[in-house]
């Protein structure tokens, strides 16, 4: 490798390369190629069915769809040559839509089996200060917190793990105005710590206010990239592939 090609892999940290996926026949995430620069947030977005999901199921290996060809790598690991659990001990953290709260445990049970982890991330301590709701709700139930609450916990299971790369998929979905400004709040506040983060949404405004940069998909392919400030003030985008 040349000097300037390792250069560029460290400015980026993060890139996708390429990738092509599929749910067995269906051909599903068609050459899609970004990257991430560290601590940097990246909105990743697009319509419903445009293939963001399966974007970042591929960056986390999961085990649908499956990645075909191309490459993916975080901070000079080869993603793309990894089994979930890896990708995960690599630092991969993904948060998914429907939050997978584990039935029969307490929020700080939740928390705590996240970091038996090697090399685990956050303590409770740090995890009740960013989130003192979840302080005050510790010993109960965490399938029975409020929507909001239970995408906290998700975001906080994440951090509680070596996080190197988080990627969350929609974490405003469902959530009242009120909510989403509250976990808006605690993005912002992850933000400074300098976690590198793709994050998916439907609300692209909200999630376009909390990035530096953003990419755009559509049936699969990248369409725009380029800061977030752009796309904001790009109204022909916005519309055309968004909707609003
Ligand atoms: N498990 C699956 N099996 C087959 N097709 C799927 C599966 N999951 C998603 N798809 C299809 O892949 C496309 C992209 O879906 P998805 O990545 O969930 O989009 P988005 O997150 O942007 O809404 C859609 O056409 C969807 O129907
Ligand atoms: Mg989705």
């Amino acid at each position: 490798m040349s000097q300037t090609d390792e250069n560029q892999t460290e400015e980026k940290f993060f890139s996708i390369n390429n990738v092509h996926a599929y749910y067995g026949e269906s051909y599903i995430v068609q050459g899609v190629s970004f990257d991430v620069k560290e601590g940097e947030i990246l909105a990743l977005l697009g319509r419903n069915g445009a293939g963001k999901s399966s974007t970042l199921r591929s960056i986390a290996r999961a085990d649908d769809p499956e990645v075909k060809s191309g490459e993916i790598w975080l901070n000079g690991q080869a993603l793309h040559e990894m089994k979930a659990h890896e990708a995960a001990l690599a630092g991969v953290q993904l948060v998914p839509e429907d939050r997978r709260i584990i039935q029969g445990l307490t929020v700080e049970e939740n928390l705590t089996l996240a970091q038996v982890a090697p090399g685990h991330g956050w303590t409770l301590e740090q995890v009740y200060d960013h989130f003192p709701r979840l302080g005050e709700r510790r010993k109960q139930e965490g399938t029975t917190l409020s929507g909001g609450e239970q995408q906290m916990l998700a975001v906080a299971r994440a951090l509680s793990r070596d996080v190197k790369l988080l990627l969350l998929d929609e974490p405003y979905e469902g959530l009242a105005p009120v909510i989403v400004q509250e976990i808006e709040k605690i993005l912002l506040s992850i933000k400074k710590l300098g976690i590198t983060t793709i994050i998916v949404e439907q609300n692209a405004v909200a999630a376009l206010r909390l990035s530096d940069r953003a990419a755009i998909l559509d049936t699969g392919e990248i369409v725009f990239t380029g800061t977030a400030k752009e796309m904001l003030e790009n109204e022909e985008l916005m519309h055309e592939y968004l909707a609003i």
